[in-house]
């Protein structure tokens, strides 16, 4: 057997955070370290709470460590009414987190950012990082612990977009929520594969993927069935299609199998000052004036995505 990839999720833990868990969780491809949480689609504390409840749901002993409760710099975006509640729910979980029983399992004390660069350093091998809310708790990582740079083999991320915005006309939710801490990880030399709007709004489920999901993956299938059902209403109010668009499963998709997206090297810079732009992540797909700092996705293979899932969720049957 080939040797697992030793990973940490960083999540604001929403409904398509809570798919790309699950599909972690489900791969022996993966060896989850632990999850660190931050604000976003809900604030730290509920976004952890989530975590917490999900990992419980799928009976694995995973630790939690709460992060970030905003930005860098400036102003957290308010939660109550604003898009995130509106597509995740008030409880980030679809309104349905709420029949998830309170959990025992307890987070641990540390904050997300030692965590991380305390699992980091106890591992043999180099470390990816699964990002899939703001980045304001790898940013921190990155500036705090220099001397662990050595250790990570990569960033997954979901956010961004090379032509168009989801909050803002040019800017991805994730980016929105802290462009600066956005720009810090994007411009750090990692390795990074930016999971951004053009391949994620094509990782979308349907009404007979869910029911698909349902019928095969048992409790966890019904529950995510569930989950499912008002953000699948909130999108299709956005867009008029009646979809799930789970974003936050293409980074993960793509450690399990590369094949998933076509991505290409791109120079890309987080507008920070423009009146209009602001958080827009500047795609040079021609790389211009820099070289690429970035593997920047565009297609998705949604049959292979979709297929992936449904063999995650049977392990829950
Ligand atoms: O734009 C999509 C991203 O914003 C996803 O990470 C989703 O969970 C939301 O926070
Ligand atoms: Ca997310």
């Amino acid at each position: 057997m080939t040797n697992r990839i030793p990973v940490i999720i960083d999540t604001d833990m929403g409904v398509d955070d809570a798919y790309s868990v699950m599909l972690a969780l489900s791969s022996s491809q993966l060896k989850v370290l632990g999850i660190t949480t931050s604000y976003g689609n809900v604030d730290a504390e509920a976004a952890t709470l989530n975590a917490i409840k999900i990992l419980e749901l799928l009976e694995k002993r995973v630790r939690v460590a709460k992060g970030a409760s905003g930005p860098l710099f400036g102003k957290m975006r308010k939660y109550s009414n604003s898009r995130g509640a509106f597509i995740h729910g008030k409880d980030g979980l679809g309104n349905k987190g709420y029949s998830l029983s309170e959990p025992v399992h307890i987070e641990v004390e540390t904050d997300a950012v030692d965590y991380m660069a305390e699992l980091i350093k106890k591992e043999d091998t180099k470390v990816t990082i699964v990002s899939l809310g703001p980045l304001t708790n790898i940013a921190t990582l990155i500036i705090s612990y220099p001397e662990l740079r050595s250790r990570i083999d990569g960033i997954a991320m979901m956010g961004g977009s090379a032509y168009s915005g989801n909050t803002l006309p040019a800017g991805e939710s994730n980016i929105v929520a802290d462009p600066e801490a956005a720009q810090i990880v994007l411009q750090s030399g990692l390795r990074i594969v930016m999971c951004g709007l053009e391949a994620t709004e094509k990782a979308y489920f349907i009404k007979d993927d869910l029911e698909m999901f349902r019928l095969i993956g048992g409790s966890v299938g019904r529950f995510y069935y569930d989950m499912t059902q008002d953000y699948m209403s909130a999108i299709e109010k956005l867009s008029g299609e009646r979809k799930a668009v789970i974003h936050d499963s293409v980074p993960t998709a793509w450690l399990l199998n590369p094949s998933v997206l076509k991505a290409r090297a791109c120079h890309v810079e987080v507008d920070l000052n423009g009146q209009y732009t602001r958080a827009c992540t500047v795609t040079d797909e021609i790389c211009a004036e820099a070289k690429p700092n970035v593997m920047v996705a565009f297609e998705l293979d949604r049959d292979l995505f979709v297929r992936m899932h449904i063999e995650a969720f049977k392990q829950y049957r």
